[in-house]
């Protein structure tokens, strides 16, 4: 009965690990969670006053198709004092969440068979995204020995008549991999005439090297962004897209269809987390750099294998062969058996299997009990 679509639409296997997660601590197991990439901090009391005071003023009815002004404004001067690229407010909608701002893109974008280019191992829900409008993903799979990072001789090889855009995101998930400077410039010229998708949704969690944007490198590209991350706002759902300026009107009247506006009152508490102080939010990336650095110790002595140092995001994606081939499988007993919740590699394409995703978006209190239950569970 269901569209052929969706009917083999695979489950988001890192929500439902977090769901059976959930589901034990209901009976009274202790969980230590390192499966979800959501932040564990609260977002900033500044943030959610905005939001209040938003909410008591009245701005409780529908924005502009594509957002606030003020909001795209301040979207637009981020991305000004950050990386020195000048975009106008009209480039940007505002969506609630980055990832209704990728189905508005792939909506537009693709024709059925339409190929989209992007790496194995990559965010889980990529392909499902290319598949549910009727696209391809073209994997690329990506070497294990430079961090799984797209390289631009073959992302050209890959090049099709069929390619309508190749898909990249830095930093990464699941890797934690930060595309260098050098690779960004490569891959924009490689592309030529197709459209660069970048996914910069974990900007500013960049702990060694340098945070980019793929619009420093070439105007034909679309990116997608978002306040989860770095403002602590998962459950806000607040993103937005950037799009070429003759792009802009198709994709508004997709939104005005589709989502009519993004939530009034989140899109104000959007304009304080860019203007408002920023201490709290340098304060949560030294954090979770003390964390990285500790998973990353704790994982290889305990025998996991990284080969490159993940350098953004909270991620570490683990080579977990030596305890078992099957993630799914090997995930779900570690959860079963000791409480660790834990993404399998296969969430993230055949490039990821064997593979485990660590996400250190958890106290350093509770990633040391963590690894103290897998370090007696797997020696
Ligand atoms: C790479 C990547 N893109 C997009 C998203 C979705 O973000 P949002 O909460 O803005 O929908 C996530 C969430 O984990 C992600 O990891």
């Amino acid at each position: 009965m269901l569209s052929e679509k969706v009917a083999n639409i695979p489950p988001f296997y890192v929500m439902e690990v977090l769901e059976r997660a959930q589901q034990l601590e209901e009976q009274g197991r202790s969980i230590i969670h390192l499966e979800i990439g959501e932040p564990d901090f609260p977002t900033a009391t500044h943030i959610c006053d905005a939001a209040k005071a938003a909410m008591c003023a009245g701005n409780t009815k529908y924005t502009h198709s594509q957002g606030l002004a003020e909001l795209r404004q301040a979207i637009a001067k981020n991305y000004k004092d950050k990386f020195n690229v000048d975009i106008s407010p009209e480039q940007i909608i505002i969506s609630s969440g980055t990832s209704p701002a990728m189905l508005l893109l792939f909506l537009a974008l693709i024709n059925p068979e339409d190929e989209v280019i992007m790496s194995n191992p990559h965010y889980a829900c990529y392909p499902n995204f290319v598949t549910t409008v009727g696209g391809v993903p073209n994997f690329i799979y990506t070497n294990e020995e430079n961090g799984f990072m797209l390289q631009a001789k073959e992302v050209a090889a890959h090049i099709n008549p069929r390619t309508k855009a190749i898909l990249i995101n830095s930093p990464s998930n699941p890797t934690g991999q930060v595309l260098p400077d050098a690779t960004l410039r490569e891959l924009a010229e490689a592309a030529g005439e197709v459209p660069i998708i970048s996914d910069e949704i974990y900007q500013g969690l960049v702990y060694e090297g340098e945070d980019h944007t793929i619009l420093e490198y070439t105007e034909n590209a679309f990116v997608l962004n978002g306040f989860s991350k770095l403002y602590a706002m998962t459950g806000w759902r607040l993103g937005y897209l950037i799009a070429p300026k003759e792009h802009v009107r198709t994709l508004q009247k997709i939104q005005q269809n589709l989502f009519i506006s993004t939530n009034a009152f989140v899109q104000y508490a959007g304009i304080a987390a860019l203007e408002g102080p920023q201490e709290q939010i340098m304060e949560m990336v030294e954090t979770y750099n003390k964390r990285r650095v500790y998973l990353i110790g704790r994982l290889r002595d305990i025998g996991f294998e990284i080969k490159t140092e993940p350098k953004g995001a909270y991620y570490v994606l683990a080579d977990a062969r030596k305890f078992g081939e099957d993630s799914l499988e090997l995930s779900r007993k570690i959860l079963e058996d000791i409480g660790v919740a834990i993404a399998p590699g296969i969430d993230f394409g055949q490039g990821a299997e064997g593979h485990l995703r660590f996400s250190y978006a958890n106290s350093l209190e509770n990633i040391k009990e963590g690894m103290d239950r897998l370090e007696v569970y797997l020696k």
